[in-house]
């Protein structure tokens, strides 16, 4: 088997075997290698994994944005429709009503030289019989409901008037006017100031909550993954290689790399000086070590290390791309020392 979570077709969205890859002139790049898995309806699912893991472009295969030049195989389905080999009219309709994506920088969404209540008026029009007051009013509902103050105001601005943090609100009410069943966030608050971070992310998990929508939110952080989801993915080197609730991958992580990431986390009682990142890099899709993909940066790779690992049934739902599971005692975000006193 080459990803994990079969699904039960009960699924809102069920993602099997998604290979992604490119032709490029040092030779084919396997960016993404056999994903597969699920998001139940209003269910919130984090995906973590360092820069050049294969998340993003994963996470654009579930609105069928991938970029031209990317081979794509495997399967996206939603309500058991495959966004994959669904025609280029119904995929439009399907993007915004049933899916959509809030990107780290709102510039990729919004356009500089139409009013913000323009945009968000006509990509609610685009999918429902209104009239254009019906239009307006609900669009001018929904910036307060991001909570952007003034939204009557604020609906005749163009972006470039906006702050930052107001900008990414606004990219969420247009991700959120259809009423989308699954929400798509990557990286969503990497671009803000810090302070701003945490009210945005806490947004976007308040509106998700309220509105019934399912979120796949990507990051890096594992952090925000455990402040937020009911479960991760951890992604390495275009795999994931751990699935689990959040409460399982913070107390008893099954993968040496997802023990790295926690490792990483800013926490009480660890001064910054001693979080330990995971050494080395990960490498780049051309040349993906052939064993184990995270063999040359694990401490505990030994025999067996140098097959290819398959994602394993490792407990109820728990699936992990690691031969060595059982020998190791991994560390978890816990089972850190109390500070001295
Ligand atoms: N258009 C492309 N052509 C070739 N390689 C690409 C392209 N887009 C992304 N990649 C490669 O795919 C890998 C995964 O990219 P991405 O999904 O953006 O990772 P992440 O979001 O985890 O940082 C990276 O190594 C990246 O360089
Ligand atoms: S298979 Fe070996 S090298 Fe890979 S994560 Fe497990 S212990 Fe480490
Ligand atoms: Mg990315």
């Amino acid at each position: 088997m080459t990803g994990s979570r079969s699904g039960d077709g009960s699924s809102l969205l069920e993602v099997r075997d998604l290979s992604i890859s490119f032709d490029t002139v040092r030779g084919p790049a396997q960016a993404v290698s056999g994903s597969s898995f699920t998001i139940g309806a209003g269910e919130r699912v984090g995906m973590v994994g360092e820069s050049g893991s294969g998340k993003s472009l994963t996470g654009l295969a579930l609105l069928g944005l991938t970029p031209p030049a990317a081979q794509v195989s495997g399967s996206v389905l939603l309500k058991g429709r495959d966004l994959l080999t669904l025609p280029r009219k119904e995929l439009q309709k399907t993007r915004g009503q049933q899916v959509s994506m809030i990107f780290q920088e709102p510039m990729t969404a919004l356009d500089p030289v139409f009013t913000v209540g323009q945009q968000i008026s006509a990509t609610f029009r685009t999918h429902q019989k209104v009239s254009k007051a019906q239009a307006r009013e609900r669009s001018i509902d929904l910036l307060a409901e991001v909570g952007i103050p003034e939204p009557k105001r604020r609906y005749r601005e163009y972006p470039h008037q906006l702050s930052g943090g107001m900008r990414q609100r606004a990219m969420i009410a247009m991700a959120l006017v259809c009423e989308p069943q699954l929400l798509v966030a990557d990286e969503p608050t990497t671009a803000l100031d810090v302070t701003i971070q945490a009210q945005v992310l806490d947004l976007i998990v308040k509106l998700s909550a309220e509105h019934g929508t399912a979120l796949l939110l990507i990051t890096h952080d594992l952090g925000v993954v455990a402040e937020t989801c009911d479960r991760v993915l951890t992604m390495y080197a275009g795999q994931i290689v751990e699935q689990c609730s959040v409460d399982e991958a913070l107390e008893r992580p099954k993968h040496p790399y997802t023990s790295g990431l926690l490792s990483a986390i800013p926490r009480p009682g660890v001064a910054a000086q001693d979080l330990r990142s995971i050494p080395g890099r990960v490498p780049s899709p051309i040349d993906f070590p052939d064993g184990c993909r995270f063999g040359p940066r694990c401490e505990h790779a030994g025999a067996g290390c140098q097959e290819p690992q398959e994602m394993l049934l490792s407990g109820l739902d728990r699936w992990v791309r690691c031969g060595r599971h059982h020998e190791l005692e991994l560390t978890g975000a816990v089972s850190v020392e109390p500070p001295a006193v």
